[in-house]
């Protein structure tokens, strides 16, 4: 066995099969195997598991019908574990009837296929979705380059370290209390870390200047929303949020940047990052002046609730959970 074995066996595809029929198994092997996939076979759900949980595997072809733990609950439980890694299933059934595939689908599975199966079909299949699964591997990466890269920016500055993340946080926390979507609540996640994003493109110089700043040196600073949007855009998973980034400095009076959006044509996703924003600017530490306490905040941002600075009904929503929060002895990270 050569130096290099584990890496070429690592390249090559893996599938965990899974049957209750030691001969189904074989002749499932066999198949896969002479097509160049690593194959890993798990009699049963609780084998299923721990090879799971063990193995490199890249996708699972499941049989339905197991005594115990069945296809459907098996599938759930696989799914569960990979958590946000998307992993491809299909459920191998001999029922054909719409009742199975429903639950199929609810179980999280990505296909199905009818036993005695047709090779060619399920192989293609198979090859379909490592395909999808790739793709989405790689938009992982380069999620993670950029959401990397937005903490980086903003740790090389002792003011604005660790801005995006609280920003992130409590601006999807707020999603979650005003009853919008676990979509939505991702999406903010993601803009929360990201709004700042085109100060990258900014000297660093600019960004720490301590005294008064010309108004080219304003303008060019609110340069970040726009280029935040155009570094995002050639990120497909980040299209739902450019307007978040590029809309979050607008005013509801129409007077912020960089498009002087008033009101509701402000997207909601950026009216609610600019009442955080504001937050979060508000009770950290600035070269000018020490923290605010969260008490003070409220207190001012109550007072400057019509101000035209932000959507008046949002920011009594936000004002109400930032309370509840601080009822509950919630503080602000350093
Ligand atoms: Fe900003």
């Amino acid at each position: 066995m050569g130096p290099f074995t584990c890496l070429i066996e690592r390249e090559k595809p893996s599938i965990l099969v899974v049957d209750d029929l030691p001969s189904n198994l074989e002749l499932m092997e066999a198949v896969f195997m002479k097509e160049g996939f690593k194959v890993y076979t798990a009699l049963g759900a609780s084998d299923a598991i721990e090879k799971f949980q063990s193995c490199p595997v890249d996708l699972a072809v499941l049989d339905v019908m197991m005594p115990g733990i069945d296809g459907f609950e098996l599938c759930c439980r696989l799914k569960d574990i990979s958590r946000k890694r998307f992993f491809p299933v299909i459920l191998l059934t001999a029922l054909s009837d719409r009742k199975s595939k429903l639950k199929g689908i609810e179980s999280g599975a990505d296909d199905f296929i009818s036993k005695p199966f047709d090779t060619t079909e399920l192989l293609m299949k198979i090859k379909s979705l490592l395909k999808v699964k790739s793709l989405n591997e790689d938009l992982d990466h380069s999620e993670n380059i950029i959401m990397t890269l937005a903490v980086a920016m903003e740790a090389r500055d002792p003011y604005t370290k660790g801005h995006s993340s609280r920003v992130s946080k409590l601006a999807s926390d707020f999603v979650l209390y005003l009853g919008l979507s676990d979509k939505d609540h991702k999406e903010m996640n993601k803009a929360g870390i990201l709004h700042d994003i085109g100060k990258i493109c900014l000297s660093e110089s600019l960004l720490r200047k301590p005294g008064p700043l010309t108004r080219e040196e304003v303008e060019m600073i609110k340069t970040h929303t726009i280029l935040g949007e155009d570094l995002c855009r050639p990120l497909v998973s980040m299209r739902k949020i450019l307007p978040a980034i590029r809309h979050h400095h607008e005013r509801w009076d129409g007077m912020g940047f960089p498009d002087g959006l008033a009101g509701e044509e402000i997207p909601l996703m950026a009216r609610i990052l600019s009442i955080v924003d504001s937050f979060d600017a508000m009770v950290s530490v600035r070269p000018y002046r020490d923290r605010r306490s969260v008490r003070t905040t409220l207190d001012t941002m109550t007072s400057e609730q019509h101000s035209g600075q932000w959507d008046s009904e949002l920011l009594s929503y936000f004002l109400d959970m930032i309370g509840s929060l601080v009822t509950k002895g919630y503080k602000v990270d350093a």
